[in-house]
């Protein structure tokens, strides 16, 4: 099967969209230090552009966990494949995310984060899917664009770990 890959949002787009956020997203920081946390390894494009729109100061951190979806949420049981490095006690956070789909993800980082006792913390991803939520009571501070139901790649976002690279997001599709 071959892979094909449609353009849904353009280099341009992308671009456009994540200056103007940058922007908006700046003024909530602009005079306080804020920790920009991605979520590997997804969110790390992203957070590269964004965060040249920013004009205070901007510490980055990443993570990486995986979580056993099959259990209760609210077990806790979350596995920290790449820990933080900075101490979040007492700091503004924001977390930098590619894409939320069911929440899943987002709950799992959230709780590890807010038990660090950071003194706020905001979320802005670059993909919105919320037909697809099962995760009720998430709040999403900032969305570059809200997308149907449809399975992306690009900027970041993977198929078995490829794609990441593209200039654009693109929607996947299968053909002998
Ligand atoms: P959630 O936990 O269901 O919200 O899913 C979030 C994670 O699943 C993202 O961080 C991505 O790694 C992955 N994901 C969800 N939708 C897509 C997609 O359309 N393309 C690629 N990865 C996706
Ligand atoms: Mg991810």
């Amino acid at each position: 099967m071959k892979e094909i890959i449609d353009v849904l949002i353009s280099k341009e787009e992308l671009h456009r969209r994540i200056t103007e956020l940058g922007k908006e997203v700046n003024e909530e920081y602009k005079d306080k230090e804020v920790i920009m946390i991605a979520v590997l390894k997804g969110a790390v494009m992203f957070l590269t552009d964004f965060a040249k729109e920013f004009t205070g100061d901007v510490l980055m951190d990443f993570l990486a966990v995986s979580s056993y979806h099959g259990g209760t949420h609210s077990s806790g049981n979350v596995r920290v494949l790449k820990d933080l490095e900075y101490d979040l006690e007492g700091k503004h956070v924001l977390v930098v995310e590619d894409i939320v789909d069911t929440g899943r993800s987002l709950e799992t980082v959230l709780r590890l984060i807010n038990s660090r006792k950071p003194a706020d913390v905001k979320v802005c991803t670059l993909l919105d899917k919320p037909s697809q939520r099962i995760i009720e009571n998430l709040t999403v501070d900032y969305v570059g664009f809200t997308i149907e139901n449809l399975f992306v790649v690009g900027y970041g976002l993977d198929y078995e770990e490829k794609y990441r690279n593209l200039d654009y997001v693109g929607v996947m599709r299968f053909e002998d």
